[in-house]
C-alpha cells in the first residue's frame, strides 16, 4: 500500500507518496524549483546546486532533487536566503559560460537561459577571462559539442550509461579542465544519439541536423505517433508555419520525443527523429489524371463520382471480383475498419491484399522490425494479411484496382508491375507521396499522412493511441477516412450505417461496438 506523508511547500499544505523527493513533490504540486541536472530518467546527481531549498529545522540549504519528503516537512522554495543562493550557484555557471546566445541553437528553450532572466542576473561583477575550451567537438553522427557551453550536469554521460547501456562519453580530467569527451575515437553512433541534444539542458551538444537553420520560435509545435516503426512512439513535430515572401527550403525542421511512460519513456530513436523528410518530399499534393493532357483541374466531386459509378456499375453486374484493393498498415485503425465495412461487406469484394514496407532489423529497445505503425490493428480489425503480388492481379483477371499508399513500388518489380498495370482497365492510386510509376495510373487521389490526420493505432503490444493532426494538411490532401465515407455515402449500400460516422472518433465507437478488442481507452 502506498503511505502518504503529510508536508508544507511555501506554506502550501500538501499530501505526497512517500519516498518521493522534494523536487519531485513539488513538481506534482504545479510549484517550479529550479533543476538543470535532474532528469526523471534517472537517480539524481547533485551537481548544478541549482535546485536547493530551505528546509524547517536544517541550518543549510538542501538539494531537493536528492532530498526525500518526510511527514511534517516545512519547505520553502522562494525564500530570500534561497534566492540569493540560486543567484550565486547561477552567477558562478556562467562564470564559465559564453554569451553565445544569439547564435546558440538552445535559444529559447535554454534553461539556464530562462533561469538567468527570472533572478536577474543582468550586471555581471566578472573581471577575469572566460576559459577557453574547444567549441566543435564531433562526439558523434549527428552531435557537435560545445565544451564552453557545458555545465557538467552529466545527463549525457547518465543517459549512455543507463538507457543505451554503451557508455561512449564520459567526465575526463579534473577540477576546472574537466570535460566531457569521447573514449579512444569511439563516437556516439548508437541508434538513440539524438535523445542527447534533447537533453542537454544548455547548447553544449547539439544536433547538426538542426544547427542553425532556424531559431525554436519560429516553430510550432504539434503531437503525433512515429509511424516509422510498429512501437507507436510520441513525438512532437516542430514546422514553420512559413515567412510570407519567402519560400522556405523545408516545412519540418525537427522531431522530438514526447514523454509517455506505457510506450517510449522521454526517447525515441534515430530512425524516428531523423527519418521525417517523407512529411514533405515527394508529396502528391493534387488530384490528378496523369494520362489525360487537359489544362482544367478536377476536383474532390467529381473524381468520388466517377470512382463511385465504377464501383456501382461492378457490383450491380455480379462483378466485383474483378475489383482488387491493395491496402496498407500506415491506415489507422478506424480507416482499415472502415475498408473492411466497404470493400469486404457492402461491395463483396475478396481480392484484397496488402503493400506495407518490408520488415528490417529491430534493435531490441524501441525500433521494432515492423516499418509500418498498425499491421497489428490490421489484425485485430480481422483482415488476414495477404500480401500484395503480380500474380494474385493476373490470377485473378483484375478489372480495377485500387492502390492505397506507394509502397508496393518497393516490393515489386518495375516493369512487371508496369505490364500488369497496362492490362487493367481503371487503375486508381491514392496516395500522400508520388509513385516512381506516376503515368501507369488513371486517377492519383493525395492522401494524407498519419501527423496531418486524426485516428488511432494499434502498437505491436496491442496498445491503442489515438493521435490528432500535427500539421497543416499538405495540398489537396485528404485523410483516406473521409474519402472513404465519402464513397460509402455515394455508393448507397448501406447510407444509414454511414451517415452518422463524420469522425475517426465516431468510427472508433461503431468498431468497438462490433470487435471487442477495441473496447478500451485510447
Ligand atoms: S554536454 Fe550537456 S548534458 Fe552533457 S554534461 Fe554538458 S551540459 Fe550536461
Ligand atoms: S522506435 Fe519506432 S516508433 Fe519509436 S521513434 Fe523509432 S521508428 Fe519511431
Ligand atoms: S537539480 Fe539538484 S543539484 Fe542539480
Amino acid at each position: 500500500m502506498i503511505k502518504m506523508v503529510k508536508i508544507f511547500i511555501d506554506d502550501k499544505q500538501l499530501e505526497v507518496e512517500e519516498g518521493l523527493t522534494i523536487l519531485q513533490a513539488a513538481e506534482q504540486a504545479g510549484i517550479d524549483i529550479p533543476h538543470l541536472c535532474y532528469h526523471p530518467a534517472f537517480p539524481p546527481e547533485g551537481s548544478c546546486r541549482l535546485c536547493l531549498v530551505e528546509i524547517e529545522g536544517i541550518p543549510e540549504l538542501e538539494l531537493s532533487c536528492s532530498t526525500k519528503v518526510r511527514e511534517g516537512m516545512k519547505i520553502q522554495t522562494k525564500s530570500q536566503k534561497v534566492i540569493e543562493a540560486r543567484q550565486g550557484v547561477l552567477e558562478f555557471l556562467l562564470a564559465e559560460h559564453p554569451l553565445d546566445c544569439p547564435f546558440c541553437d538552445k535559444a529559447g528553450e535554454c534553461k539556464l537561459q530562462d533561469y538567468y532572466e527570472e533572478y536577474g542576473l543582468f550586471d555581471s561583477q566578472f573581471d577575469e577571462y572566460k576559459e577557453k575550451r574547444d567549441k566543435k567537438v564531433k562526439i558523434g553522427k549527428n552531435l557537435i559539442l560545445d565544451r564552453e557551453r557545458c555545465i557538467l550536469c552529466t545527463r549525457c554521460v547518465r543517459f549512455l550509461r543507463e538507457v543505451t547501456k554503451t557508455q561512449e562519453l564520459g567526465v575526463f580530467k579534473r577540477g576546472i579542465k574537466s570535460e566531457i569527451g569521447i573514449y579512444n575515437g569511439f563516437p556516439v553512433n548508437n541508434n538513440y544519439s539524438g535523445n542527447l541534444a534533447e537533453i542537454c539542458p544548455v547548447g553544449a551538444i547539439t544536433d547538426l541536423d538542426f544547427r542553425f537553420k532556424t531559431r525554436s520560435w519560429f516553430l510550432e509545435k504539434g503531437n503525433s505517433i512515429c509511424p516509422l516503426c510498429s512501437r507507436g512512439c510520441n513525438i512532437q513535430i516542430e514546422y514553420h508555419p512559413g515567412l510570407g515572401r519567402f519560400a522556405l527550403p523545408q516545412r519540418v525542421y525537427r522531431v522530438k520525443a514526447r514523454q509517455n511512460m506505457k510506450v517510449n519513456s522521454f526517447w525515441i530513436c534515430d530512425k524516428g527523429r531523423y527519418g521525417y523528410s517523407y512529411l514533405d518530399k515527394n508529396r502528391t499534393s493534387k488530384l490528378v489524371r496523369p494520362n489525360i493532357n487537359q489544362k482544367q483541374d478536377i476536383n474532390w466531386d467529381e473524381v468520388l463520382d466517377y470512382l463511385t459509378a465504377k464501383l456501382k456499375s461492378l457490383y450491380f453486374m455480379n462483378k466485383t471480383s474483378q475489383v482488387a484493393l491493395v491496402l496498407n498498415s500506415w491506415l489507422s485503425n478506424e480507416e482499415l475498419f472502415l475498408a473492411r465495412k466497404i470493400f469486404n461487406e457492402d461491395l463483396k469484394v475478396t481480392n484484397i491484399f496488402f503493400a506495407d514496407l518490408p520488415d528490417e532489423e529491430g534493435d531490441g529497445f524501441l525500433l521494432t522490425s515492423e516499418r509500418s505503425p498498425n499491421k497489428r490493428g490490421a489484425k485485430e480489425i480481422g483482415w488476414a494479411y495477404v500480401p500484395f503480388t503480380l500474380e494474385a492481379l493476373a490470377e485473378n483477371e483484375i478489372n480495377c484496382l485500387l492502390i492505397f499508399g506507394s509502397f508496393f513500388e518497393q516490393l515489386l518489380n518495375p516493369a512487371q508491375l508496369k505490364s500488369a498495370l497496362g492490362s487493367i482497365e481503371t487503375k486508381i492510386l491514392l496516395s500522400s507521396h508520388r509513385p516512381e510509376l506516376e503515368s501507369a495510373f488513371d486517377l492519383i487521389l493525395p492522401t494524407a499522412v498519419i501527423a496531418e490526420k486524426e485516428g488511432s493505432l494499434t502498437n505491436t503490444e496491442g496498445l491503442v493511441q489515438g493521435f490528432s493532426p500535427a500539421l497543416p494538411p499538405w495540398g489537396e490532401s485528404r485523410a483516406e477516412w473521409k474519402i472513404l465515407i465519402e464513397l460509402a455515402k455515394r455508393l448507397d449500400i448501406n447510407f444509414a450505417f454511414y451517415r452518422r460516422l463524420s469522425s475517426p472518433e465516431l468510427i472508433y465507437q461503431e468498431m468497438a461496438e462490433e470487435i471487442p478488442f477495441f473496447r478500451k481507452e485510447k
